[in-house]
């Protein structure tokens, strides 16, 4: 696990960013797996200026996003297939059948999963896969507790991730109970090099715990000390717990 401490938020962003960028310059037809939430929307901020100003393109591009909450439309405000249209695909030009996001409102919820994962195995896997991580440590929606031998499946959420979305829909009763997301399995046997990305204080403990702790499905993300090509990139804050300091680059 190659972890870079970069000394703050942009500064995460631009060193993503050159990996995203390296990633679809060398790859003929370059396959990303992508994340929402707050920590890459800078990433792809950047990504954005980066195609405006013509230093990358994204036509041979195919994305997988990592999970989709359950019953709620393409179209509904908080549904992820809104949040990557608004943050990057509308400010690109990705194909959009070149686009996938599962399909929370899928009327066969099961045949979707599988079908999403038969979609990553035709693609060729990915070649990079960006993650964010949860304070308690999911990845993805693979909350602890998780199989990591768990392929796409329809989870529900811990009461943490409930509580920690709540901010988006105005009112815990409004956040979905579930969400169809790649599982632990599909993101380590799929992904060819995985970007971990995480910013801010409240994720220090699980920043510690994923790099240093013990691998076990209570920490979700410990599980990826045993992938091969794991980049880790912090601001100083989510950085500021682990113990080995010395050992990790800074940028
Ligand atoms: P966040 O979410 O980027 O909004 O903190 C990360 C996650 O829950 O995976």
């Amino acid at each position: 696990m190659n972890i870079i401490i970069a000394d703050h938020y942009d500064n995460l962003c631009e060193v993503s960013a050159d990996i995203v960028k390296k990633c679809v310059r060398t790859q003929e037809s370059a396959v990303l797996g992508l994340a929402t939430g707050s920590t890459p929307i800078g990433l792809y901020k950047k990504l954005i200026l980066d195609y405006q100003s013509g230093d990358v393109d994204f036509s041979n591009v195919t994305t997988f996003n990592l999970d989709e909450y359950v019953g709620l439309s393409r179209s509904h405000p908080e549904s992820y297939n809104k949040f990557m249209n608004d943050h990057f695909f509308q400010h690109v030009n990705i194909h959009p059948d070149n686009i996938h996001i599962p399909q929370g409102d899928h009327p066969k919820l099961e045949a979707e999963c599988k079908q999403y994962e038969d979609l990553i195995r035709y693609a060729g896997g990915i070649d990079l896969q960006i993650l964010g991580i949860g304070s308690n440590g999911h990845i993805g929606f693979n909350e602890p507790g998780s199989d990591p031998e768990a392929r796409t499946r329809v989870v529900r959420l811990s009461e943490s991730t409930i509580e920690a979305n709540a901010r988006f829909f105005g009112d815990t009763a409004l956040v979905p109970r579930l969400a169809i997301s790649m599982g632990i399995k599909t993101i380590m046997e799929f992904s060819k090099h995985i970007v971990l990305l995480a910013n801010g204080e409240e994720k220090a403990d699980a920043i510690q715990q994923m790099a240093e702790g013990p691998v076990t499905p209570d920490m979700p993300a410990s599980i990826l000390q045993t992938h091969h090509n794991v980049t880790v990139i912090v601001d100083k804050k989510a950085g500021q717990k682990l113990k080995n300091q010395s050992l990790y680059r800074t940028s």
